[in-house]
């Protein structure tokens, strides 16, 4: 389509304060010369060195003394049941320990099922369950053996007989299973506001568009693993979990055993992206088999096996329709979505829960309907719902930008919700306009002809495009615990995670900001149940929740030890309590340098205590009721274009994101670096393809299933507007997350850059060379 005559850009200046970007990082750089870390600061990971190094143990990697080896057997059809199993000649291959199936697995129980409980599974459908199959990949048997490579062996003397059915693979032959799911944790996946069907009938100008996102796998680093190991009625699982707090108690529900039974560890894990935030059936036939063999047992997932034991995003066939007045202002939202879930378990990808306030909008629906397919149940993906959501949101204001002639910059800020028009309360803090303007700036987004194909390097097509992110700020209760001991040295612990974000150096960031006490002597330990409880590591919450707790904590076991220097028979400051502090690592009384005070290592010494001890433990309280909390950004890509053999480079992102305070500059860059390229693999190279004749997995491993490699990556230019949220904690801290958010956003602006550059509207992910043709 031509695009009109264009109103000239009314971009706004940003003249606030610096933005935390790479330029102008000196100033905050500072603080690591004095060692202390300070917030905002640019620390280098506590674990960085355990990690190059080799030292850092990731779930298989736990050396466990007489450890037995399993090999899970997956079905090989998509729909039936299982008719028979021989293992015969499994049982006479070297090594064989045991085998585990329907037939002689112990029973098992279905979790509760909530997330508040901490008892979400990722398939509500125990393993063995019953006979029947419901999609290809899933559980029949496990073979334990002496070796890995015995049980590979043996695993492949079984011989597995189906009685087959038709299965339904694609959306348009399942459409017969189609229904209205209802929720999605907790938040209504139908709404309408106003009268969108007659608003939308009667806008001057108009947009309609079916958008398609393909299903999409997490594809962590590190597969999914676990050993586990009894002991009397005791377990203990080395997991790879977002959430050691929910693996205990939904492996506790699932046995059937108290969760004070159960002892969960996971210090290290090599990416989740979603599909490690909840227990899947590795975890429980590993537990069931270490008891079968009466010795620990090791699974670990093949590349394979990710492909259908732990998740993935699910297919979205969305329908944009926006409605507006000749000078751009939305009177009609509609965004209707069809998804899927699996016969067994129902997740929704909640694609248009976004749409409910992202813009200002009188008349808005958005629903969700979710067709059953022959796939194993899909799960949380990086921004679900968000991230497919916005693809289509975004593309369409594009469309709609280019049909008014107005600058999509412009027709957003046009747009700009002042409130939270779904909930009807205020944003808790929104610095979405400066996101824009800072991205505009940085990106040169002035210089952009609008006209598609207008803009050339040589004989490529130079395309730039724009999308919004936007991710929620949620907060979970959060506790820990920090020790200050003999040595001078300090400890933090809490049943929190480190997916590889960086918590464990922020929250030894945060203990440095408190105690004064230089980052290197901090010792971080995460990552095991029996610590103080935390939330999954999922929905971008860690930062705003655990990190308030450790705050308190570090602040607590301060006031002990300035409580033990005031009682101390023999400490110069016996009998002054009130007018002790305590800086730099040391107590020292009010008025006099911090420097002159006495080394917490002293005051331990003197006391005769070899620690003391504070807690920590803080949670979400009315401001939630108050506020809506919402992180923003902008997303800039420049793509280009070789139209002689449909070439597509990125060549440039800038994003640029409010997500309150950042905690630690290097670590949040690393993850809009992360998001940025997961969102480019979403909109150009990722499409997990089955066969439709059978339900087999034709993509499942890295060769096929194309992640953006090195060569893929551009220039990715990562800003934080770095401005704290008010009210999101009571200690000021002011810090929601980001690992969600960076992703939003990257795939919409991209195909609008492809529309720039080429003046094709693809509106079905991924962009692949033949789509451009
Ligand atoms: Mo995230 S998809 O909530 O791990």
């Amino acid at each position: 389509m031509e695009p009109r005559s264009y109103a000239v850009l009314a971009l706004p200046r940003f003249a606030g304060r610096p933005v935390l970007t790479e330029r102008n990082l000196t100033q905050k750089a500072t603080f690591g010369a004095v060692k202390t870390a300070r917030v905002g600061a640019t620390v280098s990971r506590k674990d960085g060195h355990l990690k190059v190094t080799g030292q850092a143990r990731y779930a298989a990697d736990h050396l466990l003394p007489h450890v037995a080896h399993a090999v899970a057997i997956e079905s090989t059809v998509a729909k039936g049941r299982v008719a028979g199993i021989d293992s015969s000649r499994a049982e006479q291959a070297p090594g064989f320990i045991g085998i585990l199936h329907r037939g002689n697995a112990p029973q098992l129980h279905r979790p509760a099922n909530d997330f508040m409980s901490a008892s979400k599974a990722g398939e509500i459908r125990v393993v063995f369950e019953d006979d029947r199959v419901y999609y290809a990949g899933q559980y029949v048997a496990l073979v334990i053996a002496e070796t890995l490579e015995q049980a590979r062996y043996a695993a492949e003397r079984v011989r597995v007989s189906y009685d087959t059915e038709e299965p339904l693979v694609d959306t348009d032959d399942a459409m017969s299973t189609i229904f209205a799911p209802a929720e999605f944790f907790g938040e209504k996946l139908t709404m309408k506001r106003g009268e969108p069907a007659a608003a939308y009938a009667s806008a001057a100008v108009t947009v309609e568009a079916n958008y398609t996102t393909p299903i999409e796998h997490h594809n962590p680093m590190e597969p999914s693993a676990s050993i586990a190991e009894w002991n009397g009625d005791e377990l203990t699982l080395y997991e790879t979990t977002q959430w050691v707090a929910g693996a205990k108690a939904t492996v506790a529900q699932t046995l059937g055993i108290p969760p004070d039974k159960i002892h969960i560890v996971s210090p290290f894990i090599g990416g989740g992206f979603g599909c490690k935030g909840f227990v899947w059936g590795h975890s429980i036939l590993a537990a069931i088999a270490a008891r079968h063999v009466g010795r620990p047992v090791k699974l670990n997932l093949t590349r394979k096996q990710m492909f259908s034991a732990c998740g993935h995003r699910s297919e979205t066939r969305q329908t944009v329709r926006l409605g507006a007045t000749p000078e751009g202002r939305l009177v009609a939202i509609e965004h209707h979505a069809l998804v899927q879930t699996s016969p067994v378990d129902d997740f929704i990808e909640p694609c248009g829960a976004t749409t409910r306030f992202l813009y200002s909008c009188p008349n808005v629906a958005v629903s969700h309907r979710a067709v059953r397919v022959n796939i194993a149940t899909p799960t949380a993906m990086r921004a679900p719902g968000e991230n497919t959501g916005l693809f289509a949101l975004e593309s369409a204001l594009d469309e709609l930008a280019y049909k008014l002639g107005i600058d999509p910059i412009d027709l957003r800020i046009l747009n700009h919700a002042e409130t939270n028009e779904q909930i009807r309360k205020p944003w808790s803090s929104n610095y979405l306009k400066d996101c824009y303007a800072v991205g505009a700036e940085r990106f040169g987004w002035r210089r952009r002809d609008p006209r598609p194909g207008s803009m050339r390097d040589g004989d490529l097509l130079v395309g730039w495009g724009m999308a919004t992110a936007t991710y929620p700020g949620f907060r979970s209760p959060g506790a820990a615990k920090v020790r200050i001991l003999r040595d001078g040295s300090l400890e933090i612990v809490s049943a929190t995670q480190d997916m590889g974000g960086g918590t464990y150096t922020t929250l030894a960031q945060i203990v440095a900001d408190v105690t004064g006490v230089s980052i290197d002597r901090i010792r971080p330990a995460l990552g095991d149940s029996t610590l103080p409880p935390a939330p999954v590591s999922g929905g971008s919450m860690t930062t705003a929740s655990v990190l308030p707790a450790a705050k308190q904590a570090a602040r607590h076991a301060v006031a002990q030890l300035v409580e033990l220097a005031a009682s101390t028979p023999g400490f110069p400051f016996q009998g002054t309590s009130r007018d002790l502090q305590a800086a730099q690592g040391r107590v020292f009384a009010a008025g006099t340098p911090p420097e002159s005070g006495v080394p917490f290592e002293d005051v331990l010494a003197l006391a005769n205590r070899a620690s003391v001890e504070g807690e920590g433990a803080t949670a979400p309280g009315a401001e939630r009721e108050k506020y809506a909390f919402q992180s923003f950004g902008a997303q800039f890509v420049e793509v280009k274009i070789d139209p002689a053999i449909a070439r597509l480079r990125v060549s440039r992102v800038v994003s640029v994101f409010d997500v309150g305070t950042i905690i630690n500059f290097k670590t949040a860059r690393s993850q809009g670096y992360s998001g940025v390229i997961m969102g480019i693999g979403m909109a150009l190279t990722e499409h997990t393809v089955y066969d439709h004749r059978d339900g087999s997995i034709i993509t499942s491993n890295l060769a096929d299933y194309a992640i953006p490699v090195n060569a893929d990556v551009p220039s990715i230019d990562i800003n934080f507007i770095d401005k704290p949220d008010p009210v999101i904690d009571a200690d000021g801290l002011g810090a929601r997350g980001l690992g969600e958010i960076t992703i939003t956003g990257v795939a919409p602006a991209l195909a609008n850059a492809v529309y720039h550059a080429t003046g094709k509207r693809i509106r079905d992910l991924p962009i692949t060379p033949d789509k451009l043709l």
